[in-house]
């Protein structure tokens, strides 16, 4: 069944309904998370319409409708995949035997765990991004932010879902405490350190949705190889909703580089002073940002070396990304080759899982900057290429924590690199920059002058449409 019941309170395609305590226990936090919607979620806009689509139906073509929404009455709901008939477990000790309906016994705190870190970052990216609408450098751009926002909302419902569903008393104290943690807060953080970074600028944002959504994407894949079937099938319609995250940043920072290179060409010199006095981000800050956002995104992985992740992997919890295109899904005989500041070392591959994730991760990331170099390359700026650090720049866990390395990954002694840093991630005076950028632009199909038009509009509505009606 794709079809979503829109009929009831809590919009779902599970049937709810079917289960009296399930359906007063959501229908009881759903009044919680509205207040904490309203409290935590975008300032001074709930009042607007906006442009926003909402899913109508779970399958890949056609599943969204779009249409002028107050973000207040969005209509969050719960909705997985469609089931997929006998699935079988695909990796791990168990493999091939039945995926599981119910949560084993023997599994129950670990899945609890994954699935409420899992949700811990949904509501919290929304509480890192509320202020933003006053800046935004146009209404398009505002329209993709409140559409990100709803959507991390409606994550919270999936994960909550789970917890209320499947792990009883405990399940919902968890989804309590899911509302009641803030980011950045000194008491009660939110459970990632990345997601305790303010965004209080659209540069920090494009690079979030780039970067750090793109982390979520990666855990969402390993999670929907879950041996868990409720889990996978939550994940896999994520996955649906997340695309459009990554799309925002990907082509946030490609918009920010073409319209820097225009104005680079417009005053024939690509010196950043200049480029700033122009009003654009000099290619050097925008690595700097770059730098800042991949090395936090990084640590989201975890340890090289993990014993949960081989205990996750092994017992079936949690696979990898793209499972199905490996060959060993057991991993018992394999070794992979972990670089650590000692040199070279060989481990048992199934501890090392975290880094296998975190180098398909760092692939993915390669996609898009390719795509600006080109146009820097095009615009006759080879030179400024951009780049990723490498995985052992900036680290906070794992074997690389602490250790001075440049982006180039060399290791260099401590005060070396501490004269480094300021070359290497945004400095207060770029960041003072960047907010100085920050004025918002409210009418409809005009730019803010530090950012290049999309190619497109969101649904085949011109660029001009008016996305969010603030009057
Ligand atoms: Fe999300
Ligand atoms: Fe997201």
């Amino acid at each position: 069944m794709s079809g979503i019941n829109y009929s009831e309170k809590i919009p779902n395609n599970v049937n709810i309904a079917g289960d009296r305590t399930l359906q007063r226990a959501l229908e009881h936090w759903q009044p919680k998370f509205l207040e904490w919607w309203r409290g935590m979620g975008p300032t001074d806009f709930q009042g607007k319409d906006v442009y926003l689509r909402t899913a109508v139906s779970v399958d890949a073509d056609g599943w969204a409708q779009y249409g002028a929404v107050k973000m207040p009455d969005y209509r969050w709901g719960i909705f997985l995949a469609d089931a997929v008939a006998d699935r079988k477990i695909g990796f791990g000790d168990q493999m091939g035997e039945p995926a599981w309906q119910q949560v084993p016994g023997e599994y129950r705190s670990t899945l609890r765990r994954l699935i409420v870190t899992q949700g811990d970052t949904e509501p919290a990216s929304v509480e890192q991004q509320r202020l933003l609408g006053h800046t935004c450098p146009s209404l398009y751009d505002l329209r993709n932010l409140f559409q990100i926002n709803v959507e991390e909302g409606r994550h919270l419902w999936a994960m909550v879902y789970l917890l209320h569903a499947y792990f009883g008393r405990d399940g919902r104290e968890e989804a309590e405490e899911l509302l009641s943690r803030h980011s950045g807060d000194a008491d009660k953080p939110r459970i990632l350190t990345t997601f305790n970074e303010p965004i209080s600028d659209w540069l920090s944002l494009y690079c979030f949705t780039y970067f750090t959504d793109r982390d979520g994407k990666y855990q969402l894949k390993s999670l929907a190889e879950s041996a868990f079937d409720p889990l996978s099938r939550t994940c896999r319609f994520m996955l649906t909703e997340e695309a459009h995250h990554m799309f925002v940043g990907e082509t946030g920072i490609g918009r920010v580089v073409k319209r820097t290179l225009e104005v680079m060409k417009e005053i024939g010199t690509d010196d950043p002073a200049k480029v700033r006095a122009a009003g654009a981000v000099d290619l050097p800050l925008l690595q700097r940002y770059l730098n800042f956002w991949c090395s936090s995104s990084l640590d989201l992985f975890g340890s090289e070396i993990s014993s949960n992740s081989a205990a996750n992997f092994a017992n079936g919890l949690k696979g990898r990304p793209d499972e199905a295109t490996y060959e060993d899904h057991v991993l018992r005989e394999k070794q992979f080759e972990l670089k650590t500041p000692q040199g070279t070392e060989r481990v048992p591959m199934l501890n090392a899982l975290n880094e296998v994730m975190r180098e398909s991760y760092l692939k993915d990331c390669e996609i898009g900057l390719k795509r600006w170099n080109r146009a820097i390359e095009r615009a006759g700026f080879p030179a400024l290429k951009l780049t990723l650090p490498a995985t052992s720049f900036r680290r906070s866990i794992g074997t690389w924590a602490g250790k001075p390395v440049s982006p180039e990954g060399k290791l260099l002694d401590q005060k070396e690199f501490e004269q480094g840093l300021g070359r290497w991630i945004p400095t207060p005076e770029d960041r003072a920059f960047v907010h100085s950028l920050m004025k918002r632009v409210a009418e409809p199909g005009k730019m803010a002058g530090w950012i290049a038009p999309p190619d497109r509009g969101i649904n085949n509505l011109p660029v001009e449409h008016e996305y969010v009606k603030l009057h």
